[in-house]
């Protein structure tokens, strides 16, 4: 057997990686408290997973769905995004279904990126915007997320070089691990850049109604004439906790839409129906149902702060997202030797900032995806484990 070259620049996806580590432990009898991936524990409503049901004992549900979406799941997503955002979009040629939204980012550097091409990724990031495109042989140009700046990029500091032979641009907003929001007006600016630079510019906002401060964060088709350089991607797997159905969906720009389409038409052959006709009864859910969900969010997001002002970590203040994003003690040498104490000492599992590139060291990524009890007894382990370590450290002295 050979395994391609190629696999060598390819790491191995770090939740992969962490959730081997915690199946050991766990069959070593380790009572394990997950906060590093960001699965949300909670079910959809009742009424998606009727539909679902439903749906699923009609016969003719159960051939091959069709390549781009059910025309019901497109329509869906173009009525979201017309109630949510005011954007206007064509159910047929702007809008195209993903078997959850990572499909279709990992779809993206095939159809628009080679060899010799640049990539824009923010650092920290979600790795899928990154690891595909190594495989193409692109080029990743790393722009840092800075706490001093809201975690946002600072585009005047690319290189023209590098925006000479850059083609795509990702942003995350909410984000991803840093919880940050950006508004309207840094999207106006980021979609003059991309049309400055000729670049595609593509938008992954998962969490769009994670979110309680108050805010609506935007998408990128609210910024007149984003559809001229612009996709989105989006998902039901944050907004309606479904992230185990994989179902979501990239909107926008048709020519860009249709390239993706024409990668995704020769790797798969459709979702099932009766999952689509559940995201699109999700995709409508009255406003009220995500502010109870976020509520939930917000009380367990309390209970991690606390404990961290406690600590007297820092933490980034953004009510948003699954994710508190916060300092790692500063006794640690690294995010990564900070998160596999904690996990080898006290059964607790945080995401080490490494893990979404070099500008995330120094910090880690909690996600509030377990009860407020789980919560609180993660973090009580955590305290008393870093009491217990200072304690050791003064009688040595
Ligand atoms: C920023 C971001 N984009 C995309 C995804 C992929 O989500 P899904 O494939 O479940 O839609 C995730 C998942 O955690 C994410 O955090």
């Amino acid at each position: 057997m050979k395994i391609a070259e190629r696999l060598e620049n390819l790491p191995t996806y770090i939740f992969a990686t962490i959730g081997k580590r915690i199946a050991a432990l766990r069959a070593a009898g380790v009572d394990v408290i997950r906060l590093d991936i960001g699965s949300p524990d909670m079910p959809p409503p009742d009424v998606v997973i009727a539909t679902l049901n439903e749906a699923a004992l009609q016969p003719e549900n159960h051939g091959y769905a069709g390549f781009y979406g059910d025309p019901e799941f497109r329509r869906a997503v173009a009525h979201f995004y017309q109630r949510r955002f005011g954007a206007a979009l064509a159910p047929e040629s702007e809008v195209l279904a993903l078997i959850g939204s990572k499909e279709g980012i990992q779809h993206l550097p095939t159809a628009f990126l080679e060899r010799g091409s640049v990539v824009l990724v923010p650092n920290p990031g979600y790795p899928t915007y990154s690891n595909p495109a190594v495989l193409v042989g692109a080029e990743l140009y790393q722009m840092p997320l800075l706490r001093e700046n809201d975690f946002l990029p600072d585009f005047d500091a690319i290189p023209a070089e590098v925006l000479r032979k850059a083609r795509v641009l990702w942003l995350n907003y909410p984000n991803n691990p840093t919880s940050a929001i950006a508004d309207l007006d840094f999207l106006v600016e980021a979609v003059a850049f991309a049309r400055q630079h000729k670049l595609l510019l593509a938008y992954d906002n998962p969490y769009s109604e994670v979110v309680w401060d108050g805010s609506q964060p935007p998408s990128i088709l609210q910024v007149p004439g984003a559809m001229d350089v612009a996709i989105e991607f989006n998902s039901l797997s944050k907004l309606a906790n479904m992230a185990g159905w994989r179902v979501g969906m990239v909107v926008g720009n048709v020519e860009a839409i249709s390239a993706i389409a024409r990668v995704k038409t020769n790797s798969d052959t459709g979702i099932f129906r009766p999952i689509q006709r559940a995201a699109a009864v999700a995709l409508d859910l009255p406003a009220s149902w995500y502010t109870e969900r976020n509520a939930v969010y917000q009380q367990r997001r309390e209970v991690v702060t606390r404990a961290l002002d406690r600590m007297n970590l820092w933490y980034a203040p953004y009510e948003a997202t699954l994710y508190v994003w916060a300092e790692v003690p500063p006794q640690f040498a690294s995010s990564a030797a900070f998160t596999e104490e904690l996990l080898e000492e006290t059964g607790v599992s945080v995401s080490p900032g490494s893990a979404f590139g070099e500008y995330g060291e120094g910090y880690l990524r909690i996600s509030l995806v377990q009860s407020e009890e789980l919560l609180r007894e993660a973090l009580e382990r955590w305290e008393r484990w870093l009491l217990r370590k200072a304690l050791r450290m003064v009688g040595k002295q």
